[in-house]
């Protein structure tokens, strides 16, 4: 009987879990839990002897892979999958996947929450701005920035974007304006919403240079990866120009530095929260188990990632 792991130091939604219990079951697996572990080496001996493993942001480094003798696929319900050592799970013939699209929303709407709460002096009492008439910068064009994008329009923002990995016709179609360069789009927007992933090209890619192109009271807003950012650049931009926010939910290494040095004008909330409601971990659970049960059966490698 093939076994399938569920690895998740931020657990799903118990109605989640029980979701994914069904599924696997019905289809003849037994599941496993690992959940709340504070130990990589509880993962390492948790993947064993299974066949399959959902994860969140856990890492799947190359000790777990190799660790995990019978792993045959492994899924990070959510959509960036950084955390999965791919070169690691290619060598081991395992197939590695993620669930686009499926806690999108949940992390769209956290944008545009943590916009609010900017613009609102983080709820403290004085005179705030409305997001209506604002330029927003939706920074990657994938399923989050995508819904950013309608939920601010009705908002009544003026919504721009820059992606070069998406035709300009098909972000033009959401009544969205496509900026050439990721200069122009800080340099045109009052608040820019990041959306991109973790990759050796983004790394430290967003720091001094872009966020002070941004025009007065600029709002970076992050529910990527904090990898992203480059904080040392961050920090002294924030320090000149006294009119530049950041919020993410994805606390900076230098969190305490940034919350001392620049107090309403940077927030992070403590856990990363982005895809944290029970629709987004329904939405991706049940789409990993479905998945790995879809590959076990039938060979389908649909959301493959590491081909
Ligand atoms: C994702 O990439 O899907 C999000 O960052 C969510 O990550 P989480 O499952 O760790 O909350």
């Amino acid at each position: 009987m093939s076994k399938v792991l569920v690895a998740t130091d931020k657990p799903f939604a118990k109605a989640a879990v029980d979701g994914i219990r069904k599924i696997v079951e019905e289809a003849g697996f037994s599941l496993e839990l690992l959940e709340k572990y504070t130990d990589q080496a509880d993962l390492v001996k948790a993947v064993a002897d299974v066949d399959a493993v959902i994860v969140r942001s856990d890492k799947v480094t190359k000790e777990v892979v190799e660790a995990a003798k019978n792993l045959k696929v492994v899924v990070r319900a959510g959509a960036g999958y950084d955390n999965l050592d791919l070169a690691a799970c290619t060598a081991k013939n395992v197939v590695a996947m993620n669930t686009p699209g499926q806690n999108s929303n949940a992390v769209a709407e956290l944008a545009l929450g943590m916009m609010v709460y900017m613009a609102r002096n983080t709820f403290q009492p004085g005179t705030g701005a409305e997001l209506k008439g604002k330029k927003l910068g939706i920074h990657a064009y994938g399923n989050v920035g995508k819904l950013v994008a309608h939920i601010a329009k009705g908002f009544g923002m003026e919504v721009y974007a820059f992606d070069p990995f998406v035709a300009k016709e098909v972000i033009e179609k959401d009544g969205v304006k496509v900026l050439s360069t990721v200069d122009e789009l800080y340099s045109t927007c009052h608040y820019v919403s990041l959306h991109i992933p973790a990759n050796d090209k983004t790394k430290k890619s967003i720091g001094y240079e872009l966020m002070s192109k941004m025009p007065k009271g600029g709002t970076l807003i992050n529910t990527a990866r904090k990898e992203v950012i480059d904080e040392d650049g961050l920090m002294r931009i924030m320090g000149e120009r006294t009119d530049l926010k950041y919020a993410t939910d994805i606390m900076a290494e230098g969190n305490s530095t940034f919350a001392e040095k620049f107090a309403s004008r940077y927030f992070s909330s403590p856990k990363k929260m982005g895809a944290e409601t029970a629709e987004a971990n329904i939405n991706a659970g049940l789409a990993a188990a479905n998945q790995i049960v879809n590959l076990l059966k039938n060979g389908d490698k649909t959301y493959q990632v590491n081909k």
